[in-house]
């Protein structure tokens, strides 16, 4: 769906996440982008050439992914579990994610890419927290893609902190919102993991509760929009049936509920 960013007021408030699906026109994808380690090694390079190439991959997708029917973009740059990796290696990352907000941050703006982090910035290193408040106000009006990074992220966490914020008793729905944030993001339909690994990794686990799940081998930074295309084929060739027994032409679970109820 494309708009003109000045007709509509940046949303600073928490709207039901249909309205979100509607705002950002499209399926969500949620991508594991593995295998940039492997990718290095194979060329001899080391691991940061890796990254440095999994980062070129990932314009290439944001640039391809409207015109492929992509609303939202989550990807995982970063799993609270990486805290774990060599010093070194964590540095270069959070280097380049620096980088990303600082250098690409106008032609995301310019592409209607509006972006948003999620996970904890409490633990990021200095400036960088800042920086990534920086690109999500310099990103607001963006209506063609929502591209959600998850940085400090853990699934678990998330849940953790959105039923905390719910109180007692939360509904799926109060969950649901808690965990959209402030983009008000809408449940994954299509998770794709590249570099042939076939787990979540503590990714998306409640919002991927009815996920489509594509694997592939191809390691993320050979990944491209022909790659991604193939993908979005064979999550098309798919019924989706949120646990129905019959095909829902409308795709919602809220209608399969509902007609139970009735
Ligand atoms: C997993 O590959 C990849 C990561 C832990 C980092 C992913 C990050 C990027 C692609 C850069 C993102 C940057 C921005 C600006 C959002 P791996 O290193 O574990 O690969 P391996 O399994 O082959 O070792």
């Amino acid at each position: 769906m494309t708009q003109s960013s000045s007709a509509i007021a940046p949303l600073n408030f928490a709207l039901p996440s249909y309205l979100s699906a509607i705002q950002f026109g499209g399926l969500h994808l949620a991508i594991i982008m593995d295998g940039n380690g492997r990718w290095a090694i194979a060329r001899g390079l080391p691991r940061s050439a890796g990254h440095a190439a999994g980062v070129r991959a990932l314009k290439r997708i944001v640039d391809a992914a409207p015109s492929l029917g992509i609303g939202i973009l989550t990807v995982y740059a970063f799993s609270s579990d990486n805290w774990r990796r060599p010093a070194d290696e964590v540095g270069n990352l959070m280097r380049l994610l620096r980088s990303y907000l600082q250098r690409d941050v106008a032609q995301l703006a310019q592409h209607g890419v509006r972006l948003e982090v999620i996970g904890r910035r409490d633990r990021l290193p200095a400036g960088l927290a800042e920086a990534v408040g920086r690109a999500e106000n310099e990103t607001r009006d963006g209506r063609r893609l929502l591209l959600r990074v998850a940085l400090d992220y853990s699934g678990r966490d998330q849940i953790l902190n959105a039923a905390t914020q719910c109180g007692p008793a939360p509904t799926r729905e109060d969950m649901s919102r808690a965990l959209a944030g402030a983009s008000c993001a809408t449940d994954v339909d299509l998770l794709i993991r590249t570099g042939g690994e076939k787990r979540l990794s503590d990714f998306l686990l409640w919002e991927a509760a009815y996920a489509e799940l594509y694997f592939t081998e191809r390691l993320w930074p050979d990944f491209d929009a022909c790659d991604l295309a193939t993908a979005i084929g064979d999550y098309h060739s798919r019924e989706r049936r949120f646990g129905g027994v019959m095909s829902d032409p409308t795709g919602s679970r809220s209608d399969l509920i509902e007609a139970h109820s009735a």
